[in-house]
Order: C-alpha cells, then sequence, then structure tokens
C-alpha cells in the first residue's frame, strides 16, 4: 500500500493532524502541503486534511480535488467552531459530500483548532463596547475553548480512528 497525506494549513492546526497521521502510517508514505502535493495517481489512499475557512474548503485544495477520482480518501480537519455543535455535523456532512462525488470516503476525522486573534477582532471591539452581547460572549466562549486544540486527546482519537479505518 503507498499512501499519500496532503494537508491545507495556515496556521499549523491542520499540519499537526498530519504529522500525525503520517507517524501512524510506517515508512510507505509521502506527506506535503497542497499546494505542493505529487499527483494522486500512483497512490492506493489519499489522506486529505482540510482547515475549515468561510464553511467550506479552500481553493488549493478545491483545486487539488479536481484531479482525484476513484480514489479511497481519509478525510481530516480543524474547524474553530465545535464539531460535535450541529453546525459542526452540517459543515461535516458538505464537506464529505464534496469528497464522495468521485472518490470513496473511507474515514473523516474533524477536530477543533485554534482560531487567530484577526478572527476574533470584530468580538473583541463588540465586547468592549457591548460587554453583554450574547452572541460575542459565545464566540469568546468559543475561542476560547477552541485554543486547547488540537491537543494529544483529539490526536488519540484520530489514531484510533485510523486503526479502525485501515
Ligand atoms: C479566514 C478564516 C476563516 C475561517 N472560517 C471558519 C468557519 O467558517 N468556521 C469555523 O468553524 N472556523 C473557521 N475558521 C477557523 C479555522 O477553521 C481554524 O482556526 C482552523 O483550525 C485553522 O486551521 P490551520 O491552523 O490548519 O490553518 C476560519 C479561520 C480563518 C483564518
Amino acid at each position: 500500500m503507498k499512501y499519500l497525506v496532503i494537508y491545507s494549513s495556515e496556521t499549523g492546526n491542520t499540519k499537526k493532524l498530519a504529522n500525525t497521521i503520517g507517524e501512524s502510517l510506517g515508512n510507505n508514505f509521502d506527506i506535503a502541503h497542497v499546494s505542493m502535493a505529487p499527483e494522486p495517481f500512483s497512490y492506493d489512499v489519499l489522506f486529505v486534511g482540510y482547515r475549515l475557512t468561510s464553511g467550506s474548503i479552500d481553493d488549493n485544495l478545491k483545486e487539488y480535488l479536481s484531479s482525484i477520482r476513484g480514489k479511497k480518501i481519509f478525510l481530516f480537519g480543524t474547524m474553530g467552531a465545535n464539531p460535535s455543535s450541529p453546525y459542526g455535523g452540517i459543515i461535516k456532512k458538505n464537506i464529505q459530500n464534496i469528497f464522495e462525488q468521485n472518490n470513496t470516503v473511507i474515514g473523516h476525522f474533524l477536530c477543533q483548532g485554534q482560531i487567530s486573534n484577526g478572527i476574533m477582532d470584530k468580538w473583541f471591539n463588540l465586547l468592549e463596547k457591548t460587554p453583554d452581547d450574547l452572541h460575542a460572549l459565545k464566540q469568546l466562549e468559543n475561542y476560547k475553548s477552541a485554543l486547547k486544540h488540537p491537543n494529544e486527546n483529539d490526536m488519540l482519537e484520530l489514531r484510533n480512528l485510523l486503526i479502525q479505518c485501515l
């Protein structure tokens, strides 16, 4: 079996998952950021990592995806929101649908990843003016929780899912 791990990651969260997958695969794999990814044709299983951006995968990954046909894919990703929330569930399903159009998804792992400060600025600013704004407070709570991810427990869950899927 020949494996390819590719990932899209801007602030490093998804890259951490990619490295954990690489460590679990032994020797027979290549790993690359999607911008430097080799052609997928000669690989038996692809591990494809996404960072959620504006509710979907980013353009680099979309472009790479168009070159993948008839492959077994293990999906993994990180998002700022809680993946166990109703929003997280919808996102996970939507992304899986994108990949399943021409391929078979053999596993899908999604966890929270810490959010860069710039994204939170509008909520921090709003809270300075209106400290009781419920939506902003919820965003702040989520931001604090995301700071702890991905963590060792996420990596353990990822490794366990890999064992089940391979
Ligand atoms: C421009 C931008 C858009 C984002 N959009 C979303 C989003 O729609 N939903 C969400 O839950 N998280 C969103 N996030 C948070 C990222 O998905 C999260 O921080 C992720 O772990 C980043 O992965 P990376 O470190 O591998 O780049 C966004 C982050 C950025 C920078």
